[in-house]
């Protein structure tokens, strides 16, 4: 069963359709690669499989349910986590506060809370900073104290919203390396990224949208080759 089904999302911001009926599928375990232009409306379709925003039209079927009228939080209970593009820590907290932050979703013991967040930043190779500020971490470790912190929430679908934005090739590679180990915990994953070296080789399978509509779907090797999508993006580049 796909534990991820999207069908003919669309939403409207007044005449502008930001998502254009969307549909695709994924299946448990794996990780979906998710590209197109500025503006192609990569983030609005995150917001609106997350409950940030409700999608004019379509659905959005998760685990065999509707999300259709949830709110964030019941989405993320329900096992569906997302990063944000501009990664915005409690500057203030330390490493490890924030990421119980995640954890609370699931324990309202900060005992137990502190555990699993310890665990996550483990995961994310953030130990020796755990008790660094937040603020001051440079943008290669805020990059994964936000996934650490998703991490914590428990998710079955991770939604990954361009984590190697603004890295350096070393630091990319870490999160490389890091969804790579997220997949290998049995986590699914859909990862927006421009770095289409990086989108190929982690991806299962991907997902173009251009100007809000599916432009192309299929394994890395078609998707690359696909003379729409050279035109459309790969060719701009
Ligand atoms: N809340 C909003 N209100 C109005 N328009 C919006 C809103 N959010 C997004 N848009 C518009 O929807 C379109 C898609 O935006 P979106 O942020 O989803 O693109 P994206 O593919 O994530 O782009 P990028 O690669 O630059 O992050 C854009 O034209 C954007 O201006
Ligand atoms: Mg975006």
């Amino acid at each position: 069963m796909a534990i991820l089904e999207i069908k003919h999302v669309s939403k409207f911001f007044g005449g502008l359709a930001a998502n254009s009926d969307v549909s695709f599928e994924m299946a448990q375990g794996m990780i979906m690669g998710l590209i197109g232009p500025n503006g192609a409306g990569k983030t609005t379709l995150f917001n609106c499989i997350t409950g940030y925003y409700p999608p004019s039209r379509g659905e959005v079927v998760f685990d065999g349910r509707t999300m259709n009228g949830l709110q964030p939080d019941a989405v993320c209970k329900l096992g569906m986590a997302r990063t944000w593009q501009k990664v915005r820590p409690l500057a203030k907290m330390s490493v490890v506060d924030n990421v119980m932050v995640g954890a609370l979703c699931r324990t309202n013991s900060l005992k137990k809370a502190r555990e699993m967040a310890m665990e996550q930043v483990r995961v994310v190779r953030l130990e020796h900073r755990a008790d660094f500020r937040a603020g001051g971490l440079p943008i290669g470790e805020r990059k994964k104290l936000e996934v650490a912190r998703v991490l914590a929430t428990q998710p079955k679908l991770l939604l990954l919203d361009e984590v190697m934005g603004g890295l350096n090739p070393a630091e990319s590679e870490e999160i490389i390396q890091l969804i790579l180990d997220i997949k290998r915990l049995g986590i699914t994953q859909m990862v927006i990224e421009h770095d289409m070296k990086a989108i190929m080789r982690i991806s299962d399978r991907i997902v173009v949208l251009n100007s809000g509509e599916k432009l192309a779907e299929g394994l890395p090797g078609e998707v690359v080759s696909n003379p729409e999508v050279v035109a459309a993006y790969l060719g701009s580049e």
